[in-house]
């Protein structure tokens, strides 16, 4: 590589406006010049999830000023960046729409080219930045939307080897905490519920277990979690401390067993080429602590190399938009038309066959 790139980032997909600037240097390096997040948590808890509208407006109030600051941060101005990317897919319509147009407002005013960004490949890539990691590597990327292992073999060359073929994991964990009353989201409150709990207490399934493909679900266990509820009604707070901890264990124990089944056909097929395995984590999910010891234990028995990029990275940012970007401009890969369009389902692997079930929501990534 014999040139560095600077790239303004926009991500608006989900419930996260956010903006930055990013450099990738000659040396493959990068620099987050700035790092803007605006979360509309608050506005979403009262619904117990993201409502598509109320989403889509934040964005329209939010982004200007944000990407203002951004730039103000970085030390840089429009002029002297080379290129503006947005996120233009997969996520909501609404939002997907305001990121983007603003992305092509400023890079006709501008004269720089437009990237329209696949969400995922941004999560993909991330771990470059952070960890200079080289190709190819394993994905396992689990949010509120999304629950997929992904082999990354290159810039815009991936493979899912895996998806879920109902909930996704985070919306598992958010959907139990609503059951049983606890806050939204639900991850952060069912980890700490279950601190106080019982693991063993309720013996709810391990879905998908043994099976060979490389596949999650997660719905059976939300229902079997409902009916645990209802059976034990009316629910103290140890009962519900012993269900979040029961919950934990049986996600646990599914990630571990699905999770080794890409391990090992990640050692089948690149003993020869990839000295140095590594499985990445990113998406909210990741921040759990118990999940994260179990896939960190998982790769120091696989020999792999756990990678989990800092969590403001792991969630949605604007950073990963910028880098992907950055990485796409410095492979030769072409700039994006103004006509680009934005895609709520824009798969990461065109060829991956679709799954029942999978991205019923497609809200977050
Ligand atoms: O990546 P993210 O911030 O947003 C998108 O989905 O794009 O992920 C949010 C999801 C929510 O479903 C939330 O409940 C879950 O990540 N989450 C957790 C934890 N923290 C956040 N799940 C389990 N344990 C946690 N500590
Ligand atoms: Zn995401």
């Amino acid at each position: 590589m014999d040139t560095s790139t600077c790239i303004l980032g926009i991500e608006t997909s989900c419930d996260e406006s956010a903006a930055a600037v990013v450099r990738l240097n000659a040396d493959g390096s990068g620099d987050i010049l700035s790092d803007v997040v605006f979360s509309q948590l608050d506005e979403h808890a009262e619904f117990g999830g993201v409502v598509p509208e109320i989403a889509a407006r934040a964005h329209v109030e939010k982004i200007d000023g944000l990407i203002d600051k951004a730039l103000q941060e970085s030390g840089t101005d429009l002029a002297h960046i080379d290129a503006v990317a947005a996120t233009s897919g997969p996520g909501l319509i609404g939002g997907l729409m305001v990121g983007l147009m603003t992305a092509k407002a400023l890079s006709a005013a501008a004269d720089k080219p437009l990237y329209a960004i696949n969400h995922l490949e941004g999560h993909a890539l991330t771990a470059r930045l952070t960890d200079r990691l080289e190709f190819p590597y394993l994905l396992l990327l689990v949010s509120g939307g999304h629950t997929q292992m992904v082999l990354v073999r290159g810039v815009g060359d991936y493979a899912r080897w895996g998806t879920t073929i109902d909930d996704a994991l985070g919306e598992a964990f958010d959907k139990t905490a609503k059951l049983l009353g606890l806050a939204y989201p639900g991850g952060p409150a069912v980890e700490q519920a279950a601190k106080a709990g019982d693991g063993d207490r309720f013996a709810l399934p391990r879905p998908l277990r043994g099976d060979k493909r490389l596949d999650f679900s997660f719905s059976g266990l939300k229902t079997a979690v409902r009916q645990t509820a209802q059976a034990t009604a009316p629910v103290s707070d140890q009962d519900i401390a012993d269900i979040c901890a029961s919950f934990q264990t049986a996600i646990t124990d599914t990630l571990r067993e699905r999770v080794e089944r890409s391990l090992k056909r990640f050692v089948n097929e690149y003993a020869d080429t990839c000295k140095d395995p590594a499985l990445v984590v990113a998406g909210g999910v990741a921040a759990n602590r118990i999940i994260r010891q179990a896939l960190e234990d998982l790769c120091d028995k696989n020999g792999f190399r756990f990678v989990a990029p800092p969590q403001n990275l792991c969630t949605d940012n604007a950073v990963m938009i910028a880098w992907a970007a950055a990485e796409r401009r410095i492979c030769g890969f072409a700039a994006d038309g103004l006509d680009a369009a934005p895609r709520p389902r824009w798969p990461l692997d065109e060829h991956s066959a679709s799954v029942v079930g999978h991205g019923k929501r497609g809200a977050k990534a």
